[in-house]
């Protein structure tokens, strides 16, 4: 045992500890899924590319398949026990460290079989190496090696073809493959999603567990629950999870959804506080224009929502949203219409905030310029007021104000490992756009947090976790560099979109180190071999992501050293040369 007193001690300990930490570190990068280039339009995936992907999916239960997830069969095999504590924030073990990298290794063993020589080879493979039996394996490789045919058929072309000679095209669901392999084969007209059916029992169920991860890091970090929270809602992410995002939006407010007598979620009722047990926390919504455009009965779920829960008799330290509504009113601020607006998007026919162009384009001068543009662009509401007249986008710029100006923490969910926040401009945009219009209003920065409910146990994570992740594992990942790179042109524009993407985090949340820009200058630009790859596929791309370093140093986003700078400065130069044609 360590004793205060033994100061050698508790210094090797806590050496200790952080080797440790580092090594779950590392392990996550190691295991995170990334992709290794582009899909190429009418190209079936080769086999060596699915590896990783059908691990994904045999990570879950397939109950329409018959098939438990292969985790926990090898688990249960090699007679680990398995923390059922889906709820706890607390760092697994070094045991159970060993023990994942146990289970992943002898899971990679069976999925190399499967490949090679087929289902049997790999329950055969299960079975010894982990006492898996094959009556409980062979429903998870059967799903697996199917899944794997129709990756290596492809009828995109085909079907375009089809499309453009006004044929019929069979249809098929839009999702992740992970979380749906029914989106297989490719190349067929991808249908949405009904959006009466959302969120689906088992969006509801999964929010749940994210929900209280989320509360519990936010209490720990700051000692009581966020009182009100912004949340950032997609329409292709909600039709991928059924309304896994709409699920934790009324989790957080303490509601559940209610079907009709046609089987259509149209309601909500009160979960009771003493079953909650914790307060209903007061969320604003910013939802992107096309959530809107498909998922208008939701929208109106979800002003039910919160005008349900704004009215009920609770005491108010139970229920933030109805005290922050009576405040306003009592104050004499609104009406209680206008105080209980909290679904917002942009006005009518149009999208998105443009605070990612106003970034690219490097158009600010001020921080609060990229916070306001936000709120300019959604500040419209929808919903019902309280005689049962639709509101469809009218413009309530000082409600959208008042209710961001209460947050504390603002959130996305993701749930693809497809698109990560620094892969495209709109995570920033929405989710750096609000956090940005609150540090303003609120006159402090929120605690901006994502979840990764493509893990089983769905993870939280903060905003800088999460780009230190993206960074290590994409960005500075050569398996992932090298996998643009073969794209040539395309692959150069992919790197420096993730570097601009990057950029936009310390633009909007200051959520970038100073390690992230050094790492980058070092390995794309000051690597002479590299910069001349790059400059040979795509200069301007090359250029781009020179002057987006500059500029982070410039706008005091990175502390580099002189010499770095200067080093950049001239191939900045020599890049101008090249794209002139005088060099
Ligand atoms: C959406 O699905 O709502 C969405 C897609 C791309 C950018 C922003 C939002
Ligand atoms: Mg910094």
């Amino acid at each position: 045992m360590t004793t205060k007193n033994d100061p050698t001690r508790s210094e090797s300990d806590k050496r200790d500890l952080r080797v440790f930490t580092l090594y779950e570190q590392l392990l996550e990068i190691e295991q995170r899924l990334i992709p290794t280039g582009l899909h190429v339009f009418g190209r079936p995936s080769q086999p060596a590319e699915q590896t990783d992907v059908l691990r994904m999916i045999a990570s879950f239960d397939r109950p329409e398949a018959g098939a438990h997830a292969l985790p926990a069969l090898v688990a249960e095999g090699l007679g680990f026990v398995v923390s059922q504590a889906s709820n706890s924030l607390a760092s697994p073990t070094e045991e159970e460290l060993r023990q994942r990298e146990r289970i992943h290794a002898v899971i990679s063993k069976a999925l190399n079989r499967l490949g090679e020589d087929g289902i049997d080879a790999a329950i055969q493979s299960l079975e010894t190496s982990a006492n898996v039996n094959a009556l409980q394996s062979r429903p998870v490789f059967t799903l697996l090696e199917n899944i794997s045919r129709q990756l290596e058929t492809n009828n995109e072309v085909e079907a375009l073809v089809k499309a453009l000679r006004g044929e019929f095209v069979p249809p098929g669901p839009g999702a992740d493959i992970v979380q749906n392999p029914l989106i297989l084969p490719t190349g067929r007209n991808t249908h949405a999603i009904n959006p009466y059916a959302v969120p689906s029992a088992m969006a509801y169920a999964r929010a749940e567990a994210v929900v209280n991860k989320l509360l519990a890091r936010y209490q720990e970090e700051h000692g009581h629950y966020p009182r009100a929270m912004a949340l950032v809602l997609w329409g292709l992410d909600n039709i991928k999870t059924q309304g896994e995002g709409v699920a934790q939006a009324l989790w957080l407010l303490g509601v559940r959804p209610v079907s009709d007598s046609l089987n259509r979620v149209t309601a909500v009722e009160a979960i009771p506080l003493d079953e909650l047990g914790r307060p209903r926390i007061d969320v604003v919504m910013t939802i992107s224009g096309i959530f809107r455009d498909l998922f208008s009965p939701t929208v109106q779920l979800l002003d039910k929502a919160v005008r349900l829960v704004a009215q009920l008799d609770e005491p108010e330290e139970m229920n933030y949203l109805r005290r922050h509504v009576q405040e306003q009113v009592l104050n004499g601020h609104c009406d209680a219409d206008e105080a209980m607006t909290r679904v917002f998007s942009n006005a009518p026919g149009n999208y998105g905030t443009n605070v990612n162009f106003m970034v690219m384009d490097s158009q600010w001068q001020t921080d609060d310029t990229l916070g306001d543009l936000f709120v300019t662009r959604k500040c419209f509401a929808y919903g019902r007021d309280s005689r049962g007249q639709a509101i469809e986008g009218v413009e309530a710029r000082a409600a959208m104000d008042s209710a961001l100006a209460r947050v504390e923490a603002t959130y996305q969910n993701i749930d693809t490992f497809e698109i990560g926040i620094t892969d495209v401009d709109h995570y920033f945009e929405y989710l750096g756009g609000v956090s940005k219009a609150v540090e303003k209003l609120a006159s402090n920065r929120p605690a901006i947090y994502l979840s990764d409910t493509l893990s089983p146990d769905g993870k939280i994570r903060s905003l800088a976790e999460t780009v230190r992740l993206e960074t290590r594992a994409k960005t500075l990942n050569p398996k992932w560099y090298e996998g643009m790179l073969k794209h040539g042109f395309r692959g150069v524009a992919e790197i420096e979109g993730h570097v601009s993407n990057t950029f936009g985090w310390s633009a909007t949340a200051d959520a970038v180190d100073d390690w992230v820009y050094t790492e980058v200058a070092e390995t794309f630009v000051l690597d002479q071999e590299m910069l001349a790859r790059l400059r040979e596929l795509n200069p301007h791309s090359a250029h781009s992501l020179v002057s987006r370093l500059l500029e982070a140093n410039g706008r005091g986003y990175w502390d580099a050293d002189p010499e770095t700078l200067d080093q950049l400065r001239e191939i900045i130069g020599s890049l101008e040369d090249q794209l002139e044609g005088v060099a």
